[in-house]
């Protein structure tokens, strides 16, 4: 990535409109809206939204308490919303062919289920993901903990990037075979949402929710301006905090962080580049906290999680296949064919395994390609091993390197059919998808 191949940068906050939940159906309307994704003065973009913006609507919610939406589509073809890294069930999981019927241009569907787990999670589009996701049709949903920390501000940071061409409007070509073979669809433009929030000061303590939206991109995020650790990832908080410095967010991940404001100034998240430091937004700071007393960042309350069963795991092994320069590409597997795991391209009839309920597998995820990869798995979460075996972080989605391979270590409690795909959503759209079955 170049710096030079943006257009510019910008730190506007983005309006985050909040809908509440209550015990009649919230309305989550899929639309054509207009953003202002560009800088104020440079033209609006027309774009895919929910209730008339993106990201679409915070949705909050209670760890327990049950989210009932009622999804209409009006955006002139199918669409289905996945409720990303929620433990819920099967049938609600948002896979259109999988696990509902498409909701077509017109049409409607319930949603209704239970947050299982307080944390940092997202909703959007399954279908015809690198497209809608590409529009922005996305949101942030955010399920609270019964007693959350101790933090001045909670703030939702969506960061993104779009491929922009000269009169504002987003470059077609989504289903571009160059993109798909190589990294994906890459923007040209890139930058934070950040949600708004009242005057923060020097001193103040803040908790900052980081998801990548991204249909693509990998963003590394450094943070300046403040001082605290990574409480948790992918909605599940760290048994021991994690440093800030190195952070880096595959396309579906998300990091929690609280820290405190040292910038008299700003607060503000960029990714470094070849070229510098890209910046992709800033929270103004004004004034000074005089009142709170510095205190560690501690820990956040750990959510239920089933116990792996090492003794009788059984063992799999994944193998990402394919992309440019790779043999596949080369014998001429030319279609959507492109990626492929153990050989495969695309959805078969049978999973690619099927699993007892409550089954501990050791997965090792090879990456015979030369590009990274976020692999996702749908309606669980996985521990990802370190190279000493030892167990990582409780994660939804993970990034391994090219040439690289992990092991994740994952019980499958979750009856029902769930996918297991590459987050990079080009590389999903061209093959590197599977499911698994858990009975
Ligand atoms: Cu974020 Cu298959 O999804
Ligand atoms: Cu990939």
């Amino acid at each position: 990535m170049n710096r030079r191949d943006f257009l510019i940068t910008t730190s506007a906050a983005t309006l985050f409109p909040r809908i509440a939940l209550a015990s009649a159906p919230v309305e989550l309307v899929a639309q054509l809206v207009n953003a202002q994704i560009l800088p104020e003065g440079e033209p609006a973009t027309p774009m895919l939204g929910f209730n008339g913006s993106t990201p679409g609507p915070v949705l909050r919610a209670r760890q327990g308490e049950v989210f009932d939406i009622r999804f209409l589509n009006q955006i002139g073809e199918g669409s289905a919303v996945h409720w990303h890294g929620l433990r819920i069930d099967n049938a609600m999981d948002g896979v259109p062919g999988m696990t509902q019927d498409v909701v077509n241009a017109g049409g409607e569907f319930e949603y209704r289920f239970r947050a299982p787990d307080a944390g940092t999670f997202w909703y959007h589009s399954h279908n015809r993901s690198w497209e809608q996701v590409a529009k922005g049709l996305y949101g942030p949903l955010i399920i609270e903990e019964p007693t959350p920390p101790d933090v001045d501000h909670d703030l939702i940071v969506m960061i993104d990037d779009w491929r922009m061409t000269e009169n504002g409007t987003l470059a077609d070509g989504f289903e571009n075979m160059h993109d798909q073979a190589h990294q994906g669809r890459l923007g040209n433009f890139a930058r934070a949402h950040v949600e708004p929030v009242r005057q923060v000061r020097r001193g103040d303590r803040v908790r900052l929710r980081l998801i990548n939206v991204a249909t693509d991109r990998i963003f590394p995020v450094e943070l300046e301006g403040v001082e605290g650790k990574v409480v948790a990832l992918d909605g599940m908080p760290l048994e021991s905090l994690q440093e800030l410095s190195g952070l880096i967010l595959a396309p579906a991940q998300r990091a929690d962080i609280i820290a405190d404001v040292t910038s008299a100034t700003s607060a503000s998240f960029a990714f470094p580049t070849r070229d510098g430091l890209y910046l992709l937004g800033e929270i103004p700071v004004e004034g000074s906290n005089i009142t709170r007393q510095p205190s560690e960042i501690s820990t956040l309350t750990q959510n239920e999680v089933a116990s792996p069963d090492m003794d009788n795991a059984i063992s799999l092994t994944l193998t990402m296949e394919g992309g440019a320069m790779s043999r596949r590409m080369m014998q001429g597997m030319m279609d959507w064919n492109i990626w492929a795991f153990n050989g495969q391209s695309g959805l078969t009839d049978t999973p690619l395994h099927r699993f007892e309920r409550g089954q501990t597998a050791r997965i090792r995820l090879v990456n015979d390609t030369r590009f990274p990869h976020g692999i996702h798995l749908h309606g669980h979460h996985f521990f990802e091993l370190g190279l000493d075996g030892s167990q990582g972080a409780f994660r939804d989605t993970t990034l391994v390197d090219a040439g690289k391979s992990r092991d994740i270590v994952c019980v499958f409690d979750n009856p029902g059919r769930w996918l297991l795909h590459c987050h990079m959503l080009g590389h999903q759209a061209a093959g590197m998808k599977t499911w698994v079955e858990v009975v």
